[in-house]
Formats: structure tokens, C-alpha cells, sequence
């Protein structure tokens, strides 16, 4: 949940506000803030499996990704978390901290099968929404045209939006960024970039806002 924080600047008055969590994954963000009596909807297409499906993704999926970045250590920042073996336990923890939380969260409607082409949501439902670690990260997999709409689709169902971060997972600023920010101009929406107090990635250390 702290690295949520940290990613989006939320502060006290932003983790009290109507949150919509988009493509959170197996993230802790949505338990921690039911945690402490917080809500959050979270919207993910893996919500549609069930706990042991999402548990075994995660088994298959996690040796991968600690591989990968142990290959690329010097493409992360290792102050904050200060081994791959922190990130482990961290993200292990994490994990089992959302396994624990999804069945309850489930029926309590807080974690939501969707894509965020077309969300299952009317106008204006929540005041912020939040998406890390898909948009502009993912810029080689889903076209500019995601993006906008992505965009335009989040902006319709949430006041806000707050997207990190803006690089892509080879670690240069999204190509997609440019295009994303002149669309949210052209809709009579405003936006600004702005620095936040988390990095992992190396050089990734922004978000994009939109209102
Ligand atoms: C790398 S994970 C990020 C999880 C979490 N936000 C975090 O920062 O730890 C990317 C997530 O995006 C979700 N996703 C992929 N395509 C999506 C889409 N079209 N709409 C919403 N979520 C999507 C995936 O299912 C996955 O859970």
C-alpha cells in the first residue's frame, strides 16, 4: 500500500476520496485500504478467475519476473528496496496479502472483472482513479489507440486519473506519452507531469494527472 502512495503522491484527504484501483493486478493497495477501514474498487480482467487460478498465475509468473530483473540490476534503483531478495519477500508478501483479501473483496463488489477500454461504471462514479505498471509501461504491447481510449474511458467514469509511470519497460519515456497528453487537451480536460517520491525502475520517477 505505501508504494501506492509513494507512485501517486496520495495524500491523507486523496486516500478518503471515491478511488478506483484500474489493472491492479495482485496488488495489496485495495486490502491495506480495507485494512484501515478505506475503500477501493479494483478493475482487472484476472478478476475473473478465481483465487487458486490467480494464485497459480502468480506461482508461474513470479520466477519469471524476479529472472528477468536479476539479469537487468542495474536498471533498477536499490535504495528503497535494497536486494532482489527485499523485492522478493516484498512482492511475496504482497501477493499473499491480495490472495487473502480477494475472496471477501470479491463478493464485497471491491475487486471487479473489466477491461479499462469499457468500464463497467457510469459517469463520474469515483473521484480518482489510479493505474501502475500498464499504461505507457506496456507502450510496445498496446497501441497509442489503447492509450487514448484507456484514457478517455477512465476520465469518464473518475473526476481524476493518475497513471505511473511513464516509461517504458526498457526504460525510455513512452512514445505514447505525447499523443496521450495532447487527446486529454483536445477533450477540455487538463493535465500536468509531475515528479513523485518513488523509483524503482531507474529514471522512472513520474506520473501523468489528468482532470
Ligand atoms: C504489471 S500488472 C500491474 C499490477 C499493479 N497495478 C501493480 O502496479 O502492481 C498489469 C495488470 O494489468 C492488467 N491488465 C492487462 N490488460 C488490461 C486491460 N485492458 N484493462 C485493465 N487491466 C488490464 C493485468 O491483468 C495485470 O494485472
Amino acid at each position: 500500500m505505501d508504494e501506492y502512495v509513494d507512485m501517486f503522491g496520495l495524500s491523507p484527504a486523496d486516500l478518503k476520496r471515491e478511488i478506483l484501483g484500474c489493472a491492479d493486478g495482485p496488488a495489496s493497495f485495495n486490502a491495506g485500504m480495507n485494512m484501515r477501514g478505506l475503500r477501493v474498487v479494483s478493475v482487472d480482467p484476472i478478476y475473473s478467475l478465481t483465487t487458486a487460478q490467480i494464485g497459480r498465475r502468480i506461482e508461474e509468473t513470479f520466477p519469471v519476473m524476479m529472472e528477468q530483473l536479476e539479469m537487468n540490476l542495474d536498471a533498477y534503483v536499490w535504495t528503497g528496496i535494497s536486494s532482489p531478495d527485499a523485492l522478493a519477500e516484498l512482492r511475496r508478501s504482497s501477493m499473499e496479502q491480495f490472495l487473502a483479501d480477494f475472496p471477501k473483496g470479491k463478493e464485497e463488489g471491491r475487486y471487479l472483472p473489466g477491461n479499462l477500454g469499457s468500464l463497467p461504471f457510469g459517469d463520474g462514479t469515483f473521484d480518482l482513479a489510479l493505474c501502475s505498471h500498464l499504461l505507457f509501461l506496456y507502450s510496445g504491447e498496446l497501441s497509442v489507440d489503447f492509450h487514448r481510449q484507456a484514457v478517455a474511458e477512465t476520465l469518464r467514469v473518475a473526476a481524476e486519473i493518475r497513471i505511473f509511470p511513464l516509461q517504458t519497460l526498457a526504460g525510455q519515456e513512452s512514445p505514447h506519452l505525447e499523443a496521450v497528453c495532447a487527446h486529454i487537451a483536445e477533450t477540455g480536460r487538463r493535465f500536468e507531469i509531475k515528479e513523485v517520491d518513488y523509483e524503482f525502475q531507474r529514471g522512472a520517477n513520474r506520473m501523468l494527472r489528468a482532470w
